[in-house]
This record gives C-alpha cells, structure tokens and sequence, in this order.
C-alpha cells in the first residue's frame, strides 16, 4: 500500500530541497520546529471539553495517539433486557502526524464515515483519513483474575514496535473512570481513564472522541450477539 504519509513526506522533501537555496540561513518557514516536528506526540493534547469533569488529562506528553476503527461486541442480558458489553476488537492508526492539523478534531468522524459503509478490514481505514501507519491492536484477552475479559492494546506486531514482545499494555479492572460521551451519549461509546495493569507499553490509556458504538437501548430475551461499529482516539501515556 503506497500512503498518503510516504507521498507527503516525499513532496516536503522535495520543497525543501528546491527551497532550501531560496532561504539560506533560514529554515524552510513551514517545516515544524524540532521538538514539535511531524508524527511528535510531545505537543499532542487531548483537549477535553469543558464540559467533561470526569476525566484529567495528564500533565505528561502522551506516548502514542491512535485513531481505533472497530467493533464494540455485546450480548443481550435475559434478565435486563439490555445489552451489555463483551468486549471489542479495533485496529490503531497512529494520528500524531495528524496533530495541529484541522483533520485531527474530525477524524473519528471521518474515519467513521468510511467504517460505516465498508466492508472491508477496519485495517483499510486509516489511509482513508490520511493515517495509514498502523500502530497496532486493541481487544480483550482472559482477565489475569480469572473472572471475565480485559482490554489489550498490542503493539508487538506492526509499526515502529513490531517484535517487540513487551509492546503492549493491558488495562487494569479497577480505579477507572468511564464518562458518558459528551454530545451524544446513547449513540457514542463512553469515554474512558485506565490504568496499566501489565505490560510497558504505557501507564494510562484514554478513550474519547468517540463516535457511535453504542448498543441498542433494549433486546428481546435470546437475541444473538451483535457488534456495532465505532471509531475513537486512543491516547496512551
Ligand atoms: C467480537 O466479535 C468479533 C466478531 O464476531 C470477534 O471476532 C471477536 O473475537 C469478539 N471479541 C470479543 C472480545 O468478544
Ligand atoms: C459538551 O461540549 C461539547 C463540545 O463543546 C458539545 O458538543 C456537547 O454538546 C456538550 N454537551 C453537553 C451535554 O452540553
Ligand atoms: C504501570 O506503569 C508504571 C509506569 O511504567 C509502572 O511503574 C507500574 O508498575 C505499572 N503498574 C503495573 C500494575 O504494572
């Protein structure tokens, strides 16, 4: 797959090229400052709206920022009659190269417009939305208790991290936080705080900006399994 990001990359390092003698002494204006460079999470800020008091955006720079398209999985309750959660499998673009830019406030929008009418991977939609670097994965893996699933965000197999074996971290049960979306809380997943539980691939992992995902509000006792498709951000400290 030829992306986007190599094409971009390929045409600014054309322009600085050609540009470089037109400027001597002076950096080509529109290339980022070091430290702020592209694909640099060091500036990436989660920009939680005001109205959102559950969640505390860390004061550290994040690690990684990744688009998630995928499927939230659920089963239906015989005795609520609801839907509840049985986990999820989503493929993570990394959208720090986004960062700055004005697609970035929009992606999980745009990304969900291409989802939601595909039938393809959800690995194919990232270079829909100009982030076809593909960090890695995130699902649910036996909890280390016993009882029920945790999530997993596994880096171990693609991008920069790939073979690496410790690549990955998996959420701990308690001390998170879910806050219900801001703007459409019965459409979009919740948004979410957690902690590591193992692995060194981050501390705390953030879910928002989320979009769709959510089940049904009620099911018919015995109803299959579904899966609602859904896009958000991950950020990872
Ligand atoms: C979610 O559903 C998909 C599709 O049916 C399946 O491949 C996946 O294993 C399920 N994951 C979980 C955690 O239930
Ligand atoms: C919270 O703020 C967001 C972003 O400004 C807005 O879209 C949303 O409608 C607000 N939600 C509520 C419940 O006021
Ligand atoms: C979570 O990550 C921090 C920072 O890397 C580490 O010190 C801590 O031991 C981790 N927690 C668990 C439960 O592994």
């Amino acid at each position: 797959m030829f992306s986007f990001q190599l094409l971009s990359t390929l045409s600014s390092v054309a322009l600085l090229v050609s540009a470089a003698p037109a400027f001597p002494g002076h950096a080509f204006p529109a290339f980022p400052k070091k430290g702020a460079c592209k694909c640099d999470t060091s500036a990436a800020n989660m920009n939680l709206p005001a109205n959102q008091t559950q969640l505390v955006t860390p004061t550290t720079a994040p690690l990684y920022v990744a688009l998630g398209v995928g499927i939230q999985n659920y089963t239906c309750s015989s005795t609520t009659l609801k839907y509840t959660s049985t986990g999820a499998v989503a493929s993570l673009f990394d959208i720090s190269c986004l960062d700055k830019t004005p697609a970035f406030k929009t992606v999980s929008n745009a990304a969900f417009t291409a989802w939601s009418t595909s039938k393809g991977s959800a690995n194919t939609i990232g270079s829909k939305v100009g982030a076809a670097n593909l960090l890695g994965f995130h699902y649910f893996v036996p909890a280390a208790s016993g009882t029920g699933i945790s999530p997993k965000w596994d880096f171990t197999s693609t991008g920069k991290n790939a073979g690496k074996a410790d690549a990955f971290v998996i959420g701990a049960k308690t001390g998170g936080i879910s806050a219900p979306a801001p703007a459409n809380p019965s459409v979009d997943v919740d948004w979410l705080g957690l902690k590591n539980a193992t692995g060194t691939l981050a501390s705390k992992i953030y879910r928002v900006d989320t979009v769709n995902g959510q089940p049904p509000s009620s099911c018919v006792a015995g109803s299959a399994d579904i899966t609602v498709k859904y896009t958000a951000k991950y950020f990872l400290y």
